[in-house]
């Protein structure tokens, strides 16, 4: 069976991660285990986008090379990466001589089919946001605003892509592929900035007096190469493009490819994805059935004082930072958390009260009470032992028929990769299960030895059920269910897919372990922690 190629953005590591970077990871990773459990296997890239101007000017100011800069940011993902359990099989850094080799190889291949040429351009450039204005970004009285910062005019020899040439081929390929693009108001955006476009071609390069911190084009020394064309080629480099693998040993190229699932911001399906990205491809020779999907996300805003929504910015000093929360509230209840509030496709606002309030009361309470108040009374009542007793009671039937609710509830949420959907069917799963405890009182029948066969039936459920749980939360707090797992003293055999789960997961006669809480309820009133610098 074909790999399941799911890729992220690679983060531009010239600051600290923040939530937004965070949040991508884990809807990624999410959907990564989610797949896996459908019995396909998965092939999960990511990494870092580490060339570029912004990097080069970091460093200068900090007096230090480009490479030990991105090498010291570049530790702050992947130890964020490491304690948020991020599942990737392959690890990419744009850096890294093998990307180079590719990335030249594709523009080597566009230059010889005449769709890489020389031009002279002349004009407003903004050196933060690292591009060229055009008469669009201006303002009535001739200024540009200050999210452009410093402005210069520019005239300089410059290589470009033709990318109008291919725009009338993406017209076509966007009206016939309505799922090249999730959600579909995304893919409405893409369109109609495809045929609002001017058309211009796309410059691919800087020369090297300004910027040298880059990959050098192959058929002009002069120049290296500038950001869409390094960055976006990561998708193919990193699987090993053109004929290879990207890890020795690792699927091969044509094993991987199409991309099922690229996960990306919303601020760079346009242009950067959805148009640069696929004319590039289909310049390069991809035909329409291995062009790339993409799952494009919303963003993470804040709440400011006034309770109006706000981007997150440096300059607002609102930032989230992840590794903070991780540190405090946990990564699970964090990736729980972040799952769980969005829609996938839209945006959310981030509250760390909710955060809290959300931890203690659904992972703490919720699902950390029903497996304590499970493994403390099979312990007492059952010495350890799951065995299964008595099957008659309605009320145990409901918890058997809440649990079969479960696998159809939770695929349907997640054909649209709504893990706040599929979170809700095993949160009523949960809920039914601890109602059934206060409805059933095991506590009060265990008194009566006549009642031990009901008491053993009322454990062997709960147990039962959560060993369901364990499989449908999963993609969401992998790490609280790999303990959970261990207290249950149950790991599912190999191969155990959403479409093969029976009730009956857990052998007659099975020894549980001791109960431990999963997850630590927090202070409600714990300061929140700093923004990110
Ligand atoms: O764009 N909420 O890197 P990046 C949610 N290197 N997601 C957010 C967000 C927010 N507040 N802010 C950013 C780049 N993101 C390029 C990508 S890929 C070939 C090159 C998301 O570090 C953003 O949308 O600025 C993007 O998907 C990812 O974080 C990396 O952003
Ligand atoms: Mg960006």
């Amino acid at each position: 069976m074909k790999p399941f190629y799911l890729t992220t953005a690679i983060d531009y590591p010239n600051a600290a991660p923040h939530l937004g970077h965070a949040y991508e990871k884990v809807l990624a990773d999410a959907i990564a285990r989610h797949v896996r459990r459908t019995g396909r296997p998965v092939h999960f890239l990511t990494g870092l986008d580490q060339h570029g101007q912004k990097v080069q000017q970091t460093a200068e100011k900090a007096g230090i090379h480009p490479a030990t800069h991105v090498k010291k940011t570049s530790k702050l993902f992947t130890r964020l990466w490491e304690s948020l359990s991020i599942s990737h099989d392959a690890w990419i850094e744009t850096t890294d001589e093998r990307h180079k080799k590719a990335v030249r190889t594709l523009l080597q291949r566009l230059y010889d089919a005449g769709d890489i040429t020389k031009g002279t351009y002349r004009g407003y450039y903004s050196v933060r946001q690292e591009q060229y204005i055009t008469a669009k970004e201006r303002r009535e009285d001739g200024s540009f605003g200050p999210e452009w910062g410093e402005v210069v005019e520019l005239e300089e020899e410059n290589w470009y892509f033709a990318l109008k040439k291919h725009l009338p081929w993406l017209r076509a390929f966007l009206n016939s592929h309505p799922k090249a693009v999730f959600p579909a108001s995304r893919l409405r955006n893409l369109v109609q900035a495809v045929e609002e476009s001017e058309g211009a071609d796309l410059c691919i390069s800087r020369p090297k007096s300004r910027l040298r911190w880059g990959i050098e084009l192959p058929f002009d020394p002069d120049y290296v190469c500038y950001v869409w064309f390094d960055a976006l080629t990561n998708y193919i480099s990193g699987a090993g493009w053109p004929d290879g693998s990207w890890d020795a040993g690792g699927p091969r190229f044509d094993e991987l490819w199409p991309n099922d699932c690229n996960v990306i911001g919303k601020d760079i399906l346009v242009p950067a994805h959805g148009i640069y990205w696929l004319c590039m491809l289909h310049a390069a020779g991809f035909t329409d059935d291995q062009m790339p999907r993409f799952l494009v996300h919303g963003w993470w805003n804040i709440r400011n004082q006034a309770g109006e929504s706000e981007k997150m910015s440096k300059s607002l000093g609102n930032v989230v930072d992840p590794q903070a929360l991780v540190d405090t509230v946990g990564a699970d209840a964090l990736r729980y958390y972040l799952l769980s509030e969005m829609t996938t496709g839209q945006d959310a606002d981030f509250s760390h009260e909710r955060l809290i309030v959300r931890t203690n009361a659904e992972l703490a309470n919720g699902l950390g009470n029903l497996l304590n108040r499970a493994l403390n009374m099979t312990q007492r009542y059952c010495g350890g032992v799951v065995t299964r007793g008595h099957h008659d009671d309605p009320l145990l039937a409901e918890v058997r028929d809440a649990v079969a609710t479960l696998p159809a509830r939770h695929l349907a949420a997640l054909e649209t990769w709504q893990f706040n959907r599929a979170l809700e069917a095993a949160w009523s799963v949960i809920d039914t299960a601890n109602r059934f405890v206060e409805r059933t009182e095991p506590f009060k029948l265990a008194k009566d030895p006549a009642q031990a066969d009901r008491v053993t039936g009322i454990m062997h459920h709960l147990c039962e059920a959560l060993a369901h749980l364990s499989i449908f939360l999963e993609p969401v707090i992998p790490a609280a269910m790999s303990q959970l797992r261990a207290q249950l003293r149950w790991e599912p055999p190999a191969g155990l897919t959403y479409h093969t789960l029976r009730w009956g997961l857990l052998p007659d006669g099975h020894t549980i372990g001791k109960p431990k809480p999963l997850f630590t309820k927090i202070e409600t009133d714990a300061a929140a922690p700093p923004a990110a610098g």
